[in-house]
């Protein structure tokens, strides 16, 4: 029988997810089937509730219900949270079992698998800025933390708002600063995870921000940001969107659902062609 999973969020229209899933699970010869299913904005849990009962075995959450599937056991559900979870305070990846549901988040394990393997970055001893600190921020920063094998000392965050950037970093020894104070440093690796792009803006970035052979990496995908613009312009070494993140937080939920790695690299590469 025909497993049946879906992605939640609002709007959903434009998500990529089932295009994803249909191309991981014909490669893989899961018995699968999923759609994209916008639930009203008050009404995430209740959908959640519904899909259980249609017998539905997960579905993937996105904006805005991240931080709604989080909150699913203060209101009630059964769930278990993974670390990232807990750390991120926002989830994207349910999987239904009987009695429980299994709560995670992909996103950062998806962020490190695109620098690692499809990038081809060493992220051992790089300095790191990270731009944001908002929930895109929240959800990969533990995960950066442990590929960095918690070399906290190599890592910045930096937001405009600086409060919500030292509230992100608590209980680490990540270093923070607002955008004035980047002013004459420089760093391996730049990810932004600010949701500037969407409005096309740009974070205030000091110029002489890239180390020789940096990366500036965008969390957005879908068209040049202004920061990748800027990147390009002034020194950094690679530029990359993250649409190898959204493929790889995909094939890291698609594990988990059905114990199965996806080769990822095909499935970008179509993603790809115009
Ligand atoms: P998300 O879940 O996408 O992270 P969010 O929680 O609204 O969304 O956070 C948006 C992030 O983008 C914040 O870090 C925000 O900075 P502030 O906390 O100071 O508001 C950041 N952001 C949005 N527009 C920006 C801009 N033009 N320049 C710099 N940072 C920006």
């Amino acid at each position: 029988m025909t497993d049946k999973y879906a992605v939640i969020g609002h709007p959903i229209a434009h998500s990529k997810s089932p295009q994803i899933h249909k191309m991981f699970a014909e490669q893989t010869g899961q018995d699968i089937s999923y759609e994209a299913i916008e639930a009203p904005l008050d009404g995430f849990a209740a959908k959640i509730d519904e899909l259980r009962k249609k017998g539905y075995r997960g579905c993937n959450v996105t904006v805005p219900f991240k931080e709604h599937a989080f909150q699913l056991r203060s209101i009630g559900r059964a769930v278990s949270h993974s670390e990232d979870v807990d750390n991120a305070k926002a989830a994207n990846t349910l999987k239904f079992l009987d009695g429980v549901i299994e709560v995670d988040n992909t996103d950062g394990v998806g962020l490190v698998r695109d620098l690692e393997q499809n990038l081809g970055v060493n992220l051992t001893g790089k300095r790191l800025l990270l731009m944001g600190a908002g929930g895109a921020a929240s959800g990969v920063l533990l995960p950066l933390r442990r590929a960095l094998r918690h070399a906290d000392a190599n890592i910045t965050i930096t937001n405009r708002t600086v409060d919500r950037a030292r509230h992100l970093a608590r209980g680490t020894n990540v270093s923070i600063c607002s955008y004035e104070e980047l002013a004459g440093k420089s760093f391996d690796i730049v990810i932004n995870a600010t949701s500037a792009g969407l409005s096309n803006e740009m974070p205030p970035l000091p110029l002489g921000i890239f180390a020789p052979g940096a990366l500036a990496y965008d969390m957005m995908y879908g068209r040049e940001t202004p920061f990748m613009k800027f990147a390009r312009e002034h020194g950094a070494a690679v530029v990359s969107d993250g649409l190898g993140m959204l493929v790889e937080q995909a094939a890291e939920s698609f594990y988990i659902w059905r114990g199965v790695h996806p080769d990822t690299a095909p499935v970008i590469a179509a993603l790809r062609q115009p």
